[in-house]
């Protein structure tokens, strides 16, 4: 087993569920996958030292130690996530710092590998939280304030037992990066059905997330007669159903419910409250406006046609991201050199890469998912298609090391 791999083997012990990889940030499993990293950083000896919204920065210093040539991804998963999506960009960005180390102690630029705090926005509601605090997207008394799913702040999180690392400095002024490089798994299908082992990331689709509370009467499900209702999961259920249609008729557009919760949630009871979350993506942001806007009419006419309130708030706002040119070129370059049937490919998925494209020239590497599959615990990728990211990533931080933009 190479380190790559054994690395991504123990990461995936921690968190591990029966049906995947539970790591939602500031929880047991991503403090101790944190630590690790933070500790095969130190002895790989690189200078270690995280910020106060819980990113971890890995730096091999330079000739010149100003902004560096920045590449990572994050720790944390979805609930009964996989092994790779984050953890494989934390690594292989590991691993390429290391073997660039190895040849050349001293580049010119200094060379970073982060790991970013609470990419998925699965415990608290953001998204690529901490390169949003980074990046200056989100003040760090918004995030200091949000409310975990578990009922928890991040701000006491962060000060528990499974929040900053002990024995890291904590510093707040790190200079936005020269350059930034994220390496990942594509999580679809498309690689693998072209043939292609490494993927030239063109774009980051643009996504919304939002929050729908529908506000029914709850009532004995034995007496109250069916019409004259105002049952909140059956109002839900129609904009569920919307929201799909919607979805299709506008094209080139995802939307999902992935989140619902039902209140009180019991079989002999109308239900009274139902709260779900919508997330809705397309690399052409006026797609996902037009599904949002599309959402909420129908929300008033289902809420005037049942009787009950319906809330909407849109939680997350982040738009289409286009791949930075020169970047992107030396990706392409690096990526044609190891793998002629390299494809640009643009991501469905959101990463940390969405946020930090808008203080730095950011760009992307691909590798495919077997199945195209991801967000579930048997997401895999070859071996040799993860080495071969990994030998991608190097040559691009290498050569962006060199330049002086
Ligand atoms: C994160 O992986 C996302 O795309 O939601
Ligand atoms: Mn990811
Ligand atoms: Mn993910």
């Amino acid at each position: 087993m190479t380190p790559l791999h054994a690395r991504l083997a123990e990461l995936a012990t921690h968190g591990a569920t029966s049906q995947g990889i539970d790591r939602g940030l500031f929880t047991a499993g991503e403090h101790a996958a944190r630590a690790l990293f933070a500790q095969w950083a130190s002895d790989a000896g690189l200078r270690v030292e995280q910020d106060r919204a819980g990113n971890v920065f890995a730096r091999l210093v330079g000739l010149r130690d100003d902004a560096p040539v920045q590449c990572g991804s994050h720790l944390d998963t979805v609930k009964n996530g996989g092994a790779y999506d984050g953890a494989y960009g934390v690594v292989g960005g590991l691993e390429a710092v290391t073997r660039i180390a190895a040849s050349e102690p001293h580049p010119r630029r200094s060379i970073e590998v982060v790991a970013w705090a609470g990419e998925e926005g699965s415990r608290f509601p953001l998204g690529c939280l901490g390169s949003s605090v980074y990046a200056g997207l989100n003040a760090y008394h918004e995030v200091e304030a949000l409310i975990g799913d578990d009922g928890e702040s991040f701000d006491t999180a962060l000060c528990g037992p499974h929040g900053l690392l002990a024995d890291v400095p904590v510093r707040d002024d790190f200079p936005p990066p020269a350059a930034y490089v994220e390496l990942h798994i594509e999580q679809g299908p498309i690689l693998e059905r072209t043939g292609a082992r490494l993927g030239i990331v063109s774009a980051i689709a643009g996504q919304r997330r939002l929050s729908v509370v529908v506000q029914g009467v709850a009532g004995h499900a034995g007496t109250i007669p069916m019409r004259g209702r105002a049952d909140a999961l059956v109002a839900a259920s129609e904009l569920v159903l919307a929201i799909e249609r919607a979805a299709l008729e506008i094209g080139d557009a995802v939307a999902t419910v992935g989140r619902m919760l039902v209140a009180p949630n019991q079989t002999n009871i109308v239900p009274g409250e139902v709260l779900f979350r919508v997330d809705i993506r397309s690399v052409d942001d006026a797609r996902v406006v037009a599904i949002e806007r599309s959402l909420r009419e129908r929300a008033a006419e289902v809420a005037t046609a049942r009787g009950v309130r319906i809330a909407v708030e849109t939680l997350e706002v982040r738009d289409a991201v286009p791949m930075e040119t020169r970047t992107r070129d030396l990706v392409r370059r690096a990526c044609l050199a190891l793998d002629p049937r390299a494809i640009d490919v643009a991501s469905g998925a959101g990463h940390d890469a969405m946020c930090i494209a808008q203080i730095a020239p950011t760009a992307m590497i691909f590798v495919p998912s077997v199945g195209g599959r991801s967000h579930v615990g048997d997401e895999h990728t070859a071996p040799d298609d993860l080495e071969l990211g990994v030998d991608a990533l190097a040559a691009v931080l290498s050569a962006a090391a060199a330049h002086v933009w």
